[in-house]
């Protein structure tokens, strides 16, 4: 299936690794113009090399719990292609939390997951003029109960309300807005979390990969490219009758109240 996006740009936050890499390979499979916005030099270099010499992938420093992050990574975007027709909002930093949420972890997701999103949405609409597409990333934890992260659980709830309230307001401009919410997903998380529940349980790490499997009905995680595929549709004209909708990618946790949790997670 043609997705048509040769000759479109993409700027995918938190592109250096796991879902955000997954979805910024795939684009430039597809075609498009790809600019990758994160927060450290580091990543950067990894993902430079892990995507090798590509003439439609720019990188950009940002770190989008700044008030400039958004605009500074925007205006690299459009500075680089000379246009920008969808954003995939990803950016996170995962924490594994023992205890309840202090006000600096309230802060800090607040900062990236809920002001760092809306920063990249206010620089980006005005260089969408021909229409666009924002793909918000979300999580399990607004469905579903989470021990010690209700700041995980509301943050990712508000970014399910942030994307309605703008594919409403956004909609006469032909600009869609869709929240994508993955579950467990093999991405560096995965790994930590089988790490920190075999030390939490005292399981060998066959075992703790097991229990985290076995929370999901499907029986394993998710693929970061079946997370890429489901986003990259949604930047394509291909699902241009959908906006304002929360796409679940969660191999069917949240509706089998029976999947128990495990662990920590965000
Ligand atoms: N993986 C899962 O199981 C899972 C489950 C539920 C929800 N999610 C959601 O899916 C999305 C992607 O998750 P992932 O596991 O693929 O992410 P990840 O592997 O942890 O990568 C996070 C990305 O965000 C960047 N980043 C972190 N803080 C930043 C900041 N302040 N400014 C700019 N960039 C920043 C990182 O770059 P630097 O290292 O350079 O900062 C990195 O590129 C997130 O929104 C997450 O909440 C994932």
């Amino acid at each position: 299936m043609d997705l048509g996006l040769s000759r479109r740009t993409y700027l995918v936050t938190g592109g250096t690794r796991g879902i955000g890499l997954a979805t910024a390979r795939l684009l430039l499979e597809e075609g498009a113009s790809v600019m990758i916005a994160a927060r450290t030099a580091e990543s950067i270099e990894k993902a430079t090399a892990d995507l090798g010499e590509h003439p439609q992938v720019g990188f950009v420093q940002a770190d989008l719990r700044h008030p400039d992050g958004g605009s500074t990574a925007v205006a690299a975007t459009v500075d680089r292609f000379g246009a920008l027709e969808g954003v995939v909002n990803n950016a996170a930093a995962f924490s594994i939390d023992r205890d309840h949420p202090d006000r600096a972890a309230w802060t800090g997701l607040f900062e990236l997951k809920l002001l760092g999103y809306e920063a990249v949405m206010q620089a980006a609409i005005g260089h969408m003029n021909g229409g666009g597409s924002f793909v918000n990333i979300s999580g399990i934890a607004s469905m579903r109960y989470h021990p010690r992260s209700p700041h995980v659980s509301a943050m990712n709830a508000a970014v399910q309300a942030l994307s309605m309230h703008y594919a409403a307001q956004l909609s006469t401009r032909r600009i869609r807005v869709n929240t994508v919410v993955p579950g467990v997903t093999a991405t560096d998380r995965y790994e930590r979390r089988i790490a920190h529940l075999s030390q939490q349980k005292g399981l060998d790490l066959a075992d703790a990969k097991k229990a985290l499997d076995d929370t999901v009905p499907l029986g394993r995680p998710a693929d970061p490219v079946e997370l890429a595929s489901t986003i990259v549709f949604l930047l394509s004209d291909r699902s241009a009758s959908t906006t304002g909708a929360t796409v679940v990618v969660d191999g069917g946790t949240v509706i089998f109240p029976e999947a128990a949790y495990v662990g920590s997670e965000s």
